[in-house]
């Protein structure tokens, strides 16, 4: 048997909004959760994303009505996977070094997105539910009879190369470099390569679920408007045969044997789905006077933490823009912080370096290194005219998270990691003579 109707590409708009959606016509049950019986014969089930109790004003659970409940499959077992790491993240001391790291090469291997995780860092406790785990992924494979769950965060994915088309309980999301795509904790999923080879980041949260930021003064409009996130609607696949549905739990991957695709949910409602978001919606704020504000202004989505203002992590992007600031170095300042930073490139040139960070590659400033831009860069914006000027083609991230970010042992151990990458301040010449 084999009926998909997971081609359907269509979205709704909106952040986390109560969304319904039904793949047929009256599956979905009409004021009530659980009926006595559903139509189609199929099962009822919640999806609960937040503690039952959560505030209502951030509780989230999705009612699924499926073909078969999630419950049945065969056991799991363990799964190696061997460039895979989890929180705790203690393989290697953590060192106060500035890090930076060239890409990873797309395999030549058959290699599926869950094959192709390759962790970079982390912090917090998976099993504590704080702190996030940085990977990068690279695959030359779809997944077409092999299901992936992630018991112990959820996945915000940013591709660098290539597009992805994710098939997840909630219907379809397609993505290419510029976007990203949020799969939340525990919602099944397969990804398929359209362009045969895909790249990109991933930031695991074991913390609360991403939201969008308060706007405070801004007022009621800007950065990222809940308009432009996109969840997709109800497609289900009636499909049997010898399948895997792999989990991560625990800091492990666990695989089970599974005869049918858990991707068989014929209507949803609910509030607990995956999204997408064009990053070019982004409603870019800055100075119009003089300064170089805080980068939290480019604050995408935060995972907040038990402490307010001070998230478990943000996403933050460095989106085309004018400059226009008055008597100003314009870059970004050097600086030390309490919050440790990740960054990563999608495409073109970052402004605070001009040569060494490339797209794919990853950069870690950990709590109170300083950092800022290289020597050229400083040259170049000291002395640059101060007119309007737009950076162009180019798009830069940032996850950075209020606790230490521990590279992994495969992180330090790689050629891919820079030696010389502290050189780039190395020629940065003593100007002061005691002269004004
Ligand atoms: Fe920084």
């Amino acid at each position: 048997m084999e009926n998909i109707s997971q081609s359907v590409l269509r979205y709704q708009s909106g952040f986390c909004n109560d969304f319904a959606s039904e793949a047929l016509p009256g599956a979905l049950p009409a004021a009530q959760n659980s009926p006595q019986k559903v139509s189609y014969g199929l099962y009822a089930e919640q999806l609960s994303g937040t503690a039952f109790t959560a505030p209502r004003a951030h509780n989230r659970r999705t009612w699924l009505y499926r073909i078969r409940p999630a419950a049945m499959h065969h056991a799991f077992e363990s799964l190696a996977q061997p460039t895979l790491r989890s929180a705790p993240f203690h393989q290697v001391a953590v060192s106060p070094n500035q890090l930076r790291w060239d890409p990873l090469s797309i395999p030549t291997e058959p290699t599926d997105f869950v094959d192709g995780l390759t962790t970079m860092a982390g912090n917090g406790d998976a099993a504590m539910q704080a702190g996030i785990a940085i990977h990068l992924y690279v695959a030359n494979r779809s997944m077409h009879d092999r299901f992936f769950y992630d018991a112990d965060g959820e996945l915000l994915i940013v591709p660098q190369q290539g597009r992805l088309l994710a098939h997840t309980e909630m219907g379809a999301l397609d993505v290419k470099p510029g976007e990203i795509i949020v799969i939340p904790r525990g919602v099944r999923f397969r990804i398929e390569l359209p362009d045969g080879e895909a790249r990109g980041y991933v930031c695991e949260n074991y913390g609360a679920p991403f939201q969008l930021p308060e706007l405070g003064p801004i007022g009621s409009n800007g950065l990222a408007n809940a308009r432009d996130f996109l969840a997709p609607v109800a497609a289900y696949e009636e499909r049997e045969g010898d399948f895997q549905l792999v989990a991560k739990f625990g800091g492990k991957l666990w695989t089970a044997a599974i005869d049918h695709s858990p991707l068989d949910v014929v209507a949803w409602h609910g509030n607990y789905t995956p999204y997408k978001y064009d990053l070019s919606r982004f409603n870019t704020i800055n100075t119009v006077s003089f300064d170089h504000p805080d980068p939290s202004i480019f604050t995408v989505l935060t995972s907040p933490s038990d402490t307010v203002g001070t998230a478990n992590v943000d996403f933050v992007i460095f989106p085309p823009r004018w400059m226009v600031a008055e008597n100003t170095f314009r870059p970004p300042w050097f600086h030390r912080n309490v919050m440790s930073e990740y960054m990563g490139l999608i495409h073109g040139a970052y402004d605070a370096k001009a040569e060494g960070f490339v797209p794919g590659g990853g950069s870690l400033h950990n709590c109170m290194s300083g950092h800022g831009p290289d020597a050229a860069t400083f040259e170049k914006a000291s002395n640059a005219a101060l007119a309007p000027h737009r950076i162009d083609n180019t798009l830069a991230f940032m996850f950075e998270s209020r606790y230490v970010i521990h590279p992994t042992q495969l992180a330090m151990d790689t050629p891919l990691l820079q030696r010389n990458y502290l050189a780039c301040w190395h020629g940065l010449k003593k100007n002061f003579n005691g002269q004004p």
